[in-house]
């Protein structure tokens, strides 16, 4: 800290809001810097569960401040429903800052991200079907609608009068069946514009000003490295930049003030969607994963695509974002196996190979080569206690193997370590080691 970035190793779904939800009581601001409500996370607090989508974590702590950064992609009437949803809960949002620089995601980006996917046919990416992809297009293009314009009832109609048309031609093209109502549509948003008006603000001030104070900022990062739209498994990737660098640029802070990158990696792999996964496992092995870790998506509820650990996958994640430090979640989840390997680099035609290929034929002729390791026991609560308390010499032998040679392979030290499922089950290490 001050500025603490956390970011997903993988391909998402690492158990970042876990994370980030731990490391936030220690924060005072919370920002969001990419991304949309393609992510997902659930918190539980005390015996009430949280499914959020577009708040950051930090909304639920109300001395903090929460901020969806100018990186983010907003759909307005998502984000309301969430507001609503905790106000329901007697949670206030008013704790919440918007950028007035994100982007807004329109119906019509809802429209195009599904019709997109029906003319791929073959080659779907498998999106989240929430208009990522369309919104950030259009942001690049210059044809984007900024919060700033949702909240001034003129600019917006001048806006939308020009997209819609222009976006209703395209989805016809497309062979979608339905089109945008622009007078229904300018209402909608105009009313959402209206309602969120007293949160929209230049949030890069307020980030930059908590920085100036001393104050603690996590930068709190959705989806994983290899959704990164550079570096990720391209095409099969989202639209924003997943790295730790773009916590700076998608909140409008500079590079200067990131001190700090947690990396989350699971003790093994999952992806949502389609694209290649080198470690993938199929059947028996695959399903009890799967069971075990409720690989199921918080956002669209498709099963997860389950693997062992991936240290090519690593390693090329900490080249890009320079982990500080490593948090392994779920390694409860592999409790109870005979044996639990990890991939220690790929081979191809013959070749030791390190480095995550950009190329995915490549990576597609690519054997994953594995180092295997005596599983370790589950933890019953006694144990569990005591690992707690002990710390991390207090962890099973074949555990603390496991973890030292992640930590070898990769050059990443660990600094927590996830457990179970609650949010007292996170071995804290980083006084210990
Ligand atoms: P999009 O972000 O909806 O465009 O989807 C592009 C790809 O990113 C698809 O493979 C999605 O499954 C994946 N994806 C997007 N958000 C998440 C996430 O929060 N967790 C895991 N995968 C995601």
């Amino acid at each position: 800290m001050p500025g603490l970035v956390v970011v997903g190793s993988q391909w998402g779904d690492e158990g970042k809001g876990k994370i980030v939800d731990f490391l936030a009581q220690e924060a005072q601001v919370i920002v969001r810097f990419q991304g949309g409500n393609n992510a997902g996370h659930s918190v539980k607090v005390g015996e009430e569960l949280y499914k959020l989508h577009h708040l950051p974590s930090g909304i639920l702590r109300s001395d903090k401040l929460a901020v969806i950064g100018n990186g983010v992609v907003i759909d307005p009437g998502v984000l309301l429903g969430e507001i609503e949803a905790l106000a329901k809960r007697g949670k206030s949002a008013s704790n919440l800052r918007i950028s007035d620089r994100a982007h807004v995601i329109m119906p019509y980006h809802r429209l195009l991200d599904g019709a997109e996917e029906r003319l791929r046919k073959g080659s779907k990416v498998g999106t989240t079907g929430r208009g990522i992809g369309p919104a950030y297009s259009d942001k690049a293009a210059r044809l984007g609608i900024r919060m700033g314009e949702l909240i001034d009832e003129n600019l917006l109609e001048e806006k939308l009068r020009f997209a819609i048309p222009l976006k209703n031609k395209l989805l016809q093209a497309f062979g979608s069946e339905t089109t945008i109502d622009e007078k229904k549509a300018l209402e909608e948003f105009a009313e959402y514009g209206r309602l969120l008006k007293p949160l929209v603000t230049d949030t890069g001030a307020i980030v930059d000003e908590a920085l100036s104070r001393g104050d603690k900022v996590l930068f709190e990062g959705a989806q994983g490295t290899m959704l990164d739209i550079d570096h990720g498994t391209y095409p099969f990737v989202t639209s924003s930049t997943t790295v730790s660098g773009n916590a700076a640029s998608g909140s409008g802070v500079p590079p200067s003030a990131l001190h700090e990158v947690i990396g989350v990696t699971k003790a093994y792999t999952t992806r949502v969607g389609e694209g290649p996964f080198p470690t993938e496992l199929k059947g028996e092995l695959q399903e009890r994963i799967a069971e075990k870790g409720g690989e199921f998506g918080t956002t669209t509820g498709r099963s997860r695509r389950c693997g062992w650990l991936d240290l090519v996958v690593l390693r090329y994640a900490h080249s890009l974002n320079g982990f500080t430090g490593l948090a392994i979640t779920k390694v409860d989840v592999l409790g109870g196996m005979d044996e639990v390997k990890v991939c220690t680099h790929y081979r191809l035609d013959g070749r030791k190979l390190t480095r995550f290929p950009s190329d995915l034929r490549i990576l597609e002729r690519c054997e994953p080569v594995y180092e295997s390791f005596k599983g370790w026991e589950d933890l019953d609560s006694t144990r569990m206690e005591d690992v707690l308390k002990g710390g991390f010499s207090r962890l099973p032998r074949s555990l603390m193997d496991y973890i030292r040679f992640v930590e070898k392979e990769s050059g990443i030290r660990t600094v927590l370590i996830g457990l179970g499922r609650r949010r007292s089950e996170l071995l804290d290490l980083r006084k210990e080691r």
